[in-house]
Order: structure tokens, then C-alpha cells, then sequence
């Protein structure tokens, strides 16, 4: 990890999570900084694991704060789409140690069924400590994601800091009959895909044009 100081003071100086995040993100923007998927994955960690740390002491939060969301609707722009399938069974790619994109999914259809599925060890062992903490009905995976067979779910949503968003969301459409939500744009075009704005890039890293 090659963590700035100004960063490092940002995510350790006892803001809430979600705030030194949105603070990281601000502080990114207004100095154009490039970054890289290490820098990314060490203020999105430092966000998720101090919330999943939280909740494994104190147990459930008064709210689950889609915090990621800078421009607000995410959530909605979800709900809209799958609202419409029956019998969801979700694959959500890319959960990390704090799966907040997950419970508010599963709180919203309290009879779909949802794997979280992430590469890190510590994102999964985290994220299903958590799940038992608040007694979710929510599945976990430690698997790559282009490893994974999407032919059993209807959903498959692609979290923005997944890598390789466009190979992965092509194996997803050419192998299973899934609707895909990718936070992020591919050159992709399919009627079963839904691209959503995201502020990073294909390799999972945060991009400039942070609003
Ligand atoms: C931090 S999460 C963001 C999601 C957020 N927790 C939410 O609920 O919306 C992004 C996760 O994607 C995982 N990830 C990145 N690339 C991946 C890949 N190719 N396969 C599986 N997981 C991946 C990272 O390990 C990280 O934990």
C-alpha cells in the first residue's frame, strides 16, 4: 500500500466511515490525483472494515448508508430494474467486507436469494461474520468472479471496484440468461445489460471524474 499522508489522516482521523470516504473522494477530485487499484482498495477497506468491525461489536446499525453513492439514487436506479424479475436470485459481484449494496437489496426483496461473491479473504471471511452477526439469509463466496458459473441466477449485479468489469460482464451474458447491472461502462451493448455511471475504472480503480 502507497497510502499519501494527507489520505492516511483523512481515513484514521476519526470521521465516520462513509464521511472520511466521501472526503477521500472530494480531496481526489479537487487535486486530479491518478490512482491505482491499491490506493482504491486501501480507502474503500478502511471504509468496510470499520463499518463490518462496528457492526461485529454493536450489531445492527440504525440505517445501512449506501455511502459509495456521491450523486445519490443508486439504490433507486436498482430498484427499478429489479422490481421487475420474479424469483430473484442475485449474484452481487464484489461484495467486499461490508456488503451494504447486498442487505439493502435483501431488505428490499426479503424472499430473494443473494450470494455475495468477492476474491479477498478478507472481504469474505468479514462479510460473512458480519451476515451471522445480523442473521441475514445472505450466501457468501471467496471466488473470482470470472471463475463463477452465473447459469443458476436471474441478477447479476457487478459492484464498481470489480476488475475487469468488460470480460466479466461478456462471459455473464454469452453464459447465462441473467440481467446484468455493472456499476461502471463497458463498450458492451446487450438487452439484458444495465450500465450504470461509476466513477471507476475497468481495473477496479478510481477514476478522475469524480463529481
Ligand atoms: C469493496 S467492494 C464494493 C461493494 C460495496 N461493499 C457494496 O456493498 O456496494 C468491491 C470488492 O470487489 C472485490 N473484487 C474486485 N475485483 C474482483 C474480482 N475480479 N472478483 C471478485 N471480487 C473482486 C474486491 O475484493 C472488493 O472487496
Amino acid at each position: 500500500m502507497n497510502l499519501p499522508t494527507k489520505y492516511r489522516e483523512i481515513i484514521l482521523g476519526g470521521r465516520e466511515p462513509g464521511e472520511a470516504y466521501q472526503k477521500c473522494m472530494k480531496a481526489l477530485a479537487a487535486h486530479g490525483r491518478r490512482t491505482d487499484y491499491g490506493f482504491t482498495e486501501a480507502i474503500v477497506y478502511a471504509t468496510e472494515v470499520r463499518y463490518a468491525t462496528e457492526i461485529l461489536a454493536k450489531g445492527r446499525p440504525k440505517r445501512f448508508w449506501n455511502f459509495g453513492d456521491l450523486e445519490g439514487g443508486a439504490d433507486e436506479r436498482h430498484y427499478r430494474i429489479l422490481d421487475r424479475i420474479e424469483h430473484l436470485d442475485i449474484a452481487f459481484v464484489g461484495s467486499g467486507p461490508y456488503p451494504v449494496s447486498a442487505f439493502l437489496i435483501k431488505e428490499r426483496y426479503p424472499t430473494a436469494r443473494i450470494t455475495c461473491i468477492d476474491n479477498h479473504i478478507a472481504a469474505h471471511i468479514l462479510a460473512e461474520a458480519v451476515i451471522t452477526r445480523l442473521g441475514m439469509d445472505v450466501a457468501t463466496r471467496l471466488e473470482d468472479a470470472i471463475d463463477v458459473d452465473y447459469r443458476p441466477f436471474n441478477a447479476v449485479v457487478v459492484a464498481a471496484m470489480v476488475s475487469g468489469k468488460r470480460g466479466l460482464v461478456e462471459k455473464i451474458l454469452e453464459t447465462s440468461d441473467a440481467i446484468v447491472i455493472v456499476r461502471g461502462r463497458t463498450d458492451l451493448s446487450h438487452e439484458r445489460l444495465i450500465q450504470l455511471g461509476s466513477t471507476f475504472r475497468d481495473d477496479g480503480s478510481f477514476g478522475l471524474n469524480i463529481p
